[in-house]
């Protein structure tokens, strides 16, 4: 009788331990699953880290340090070489005659650039949460390639524009194709003067 109890409480403990376990496990994959979730829903960026530091783009695009898209992306360490490549010749050029690395010929293709880090069926999901703001957004046409209203990622996320222009470059081959008169580095002289 007495070694009968002995083999039910011995039973009962194996029991209760791999109970026990079993929960810790679940409670383990709960955590695991719940980070995952957390890190998909976050575009992917293979720029972690600090904000971006764009100052030596600034010291002549000053106009472009609170713009909304570069200033959402900083934040995430994705400067404006992210984008536009390390452009240094551009930036060491005095006369400003060299263009920059990157530039965009075609405003529909930039949601390639783009999609290079932000989830396309993320985007096509917030069209159907948002659909009753005053500008909703339309991110499955302009995905498509589709959209009828000419508006493409940057005209509805960005103010990323130059007021005026002194250089014009041609997009596809670099070759500049306008130069105000006076080079920059006379009209400064001119104006110390
Ligand atoms: C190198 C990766 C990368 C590229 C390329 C990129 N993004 Fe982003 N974008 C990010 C990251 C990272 C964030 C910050 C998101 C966060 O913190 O949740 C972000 C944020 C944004 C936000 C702000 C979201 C918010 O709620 O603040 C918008 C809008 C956006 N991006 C649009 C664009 C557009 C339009 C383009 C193409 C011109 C683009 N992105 C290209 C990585 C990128
Ligand atoms: C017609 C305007 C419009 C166009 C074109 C557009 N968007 Fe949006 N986008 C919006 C609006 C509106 C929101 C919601 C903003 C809010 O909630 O404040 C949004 C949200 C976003 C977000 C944040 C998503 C989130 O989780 O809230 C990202 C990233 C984004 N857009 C990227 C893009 C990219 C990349 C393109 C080009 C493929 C694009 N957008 C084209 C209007 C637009
Ligand atoms: C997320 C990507 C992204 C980042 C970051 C970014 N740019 Fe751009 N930039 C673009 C795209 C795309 C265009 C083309 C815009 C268009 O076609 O509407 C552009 C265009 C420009 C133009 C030409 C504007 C015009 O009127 O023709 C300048 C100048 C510029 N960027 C400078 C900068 C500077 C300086 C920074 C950093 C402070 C920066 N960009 C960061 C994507 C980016
Ligand atoms: C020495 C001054 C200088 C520096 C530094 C500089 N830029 Fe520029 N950039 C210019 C000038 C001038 C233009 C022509 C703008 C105009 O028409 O007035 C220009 C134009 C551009 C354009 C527009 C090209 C186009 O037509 O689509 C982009 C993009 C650009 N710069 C990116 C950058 C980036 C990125 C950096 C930093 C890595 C940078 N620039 C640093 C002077 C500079």
């Amino acid at each position: 009788m007495k070694s009968l109890k002995i083999v039910v409480a011995v039973f009962l403990y194996i029991a209760l331990v791999s109970l026990i376990s079993q929960n810790n496990i679940a409670a383990d994959n709960e955590k695991e699953n719940s980070v995952s979730n957390q890190e998909q829903k976050k575009p992917k960026t293979k720029y972690p880290g600090p904000p971006a530091d764009n100052s030596r783009c600034l010291v002549c695009h000053a106009n472009f340090e609170d713009e909304k898209l570069t200033d959402s992306h900083l934040k995430a360490n994705v400067g404006c070489i992210v984008c536009h490549l390390e452009c240094d010749s551009h930036c060491v050029d005095e006369d400003n005659l060299t263009p920059p690395d990157r530039m965009f010929a075609n405003k529909g293709r930039v949601r390639f650039l783009c999609l290079t880090c932000h989830n396309w069926k993320e985007l096509i999901e917030t069209d159907k949460t948002k659909a009753d703001l005053k500008d909703p957004p339309e991110h499955s046409s302009v995905l498509a390639g589709t959209n009828k209203d000419g508006k493409f990622c940057m005209d509805c996320h960005s103010e990323h524009k130059l007021s005026h222009r002194t250089r014009i470059w041609d997009k596809r081959t670099g070759k500049l194709v306008y130069k105000d008169s006076t080079p920059i580095m006379l009209k400064k002289q001119n104006e110390d003067n």
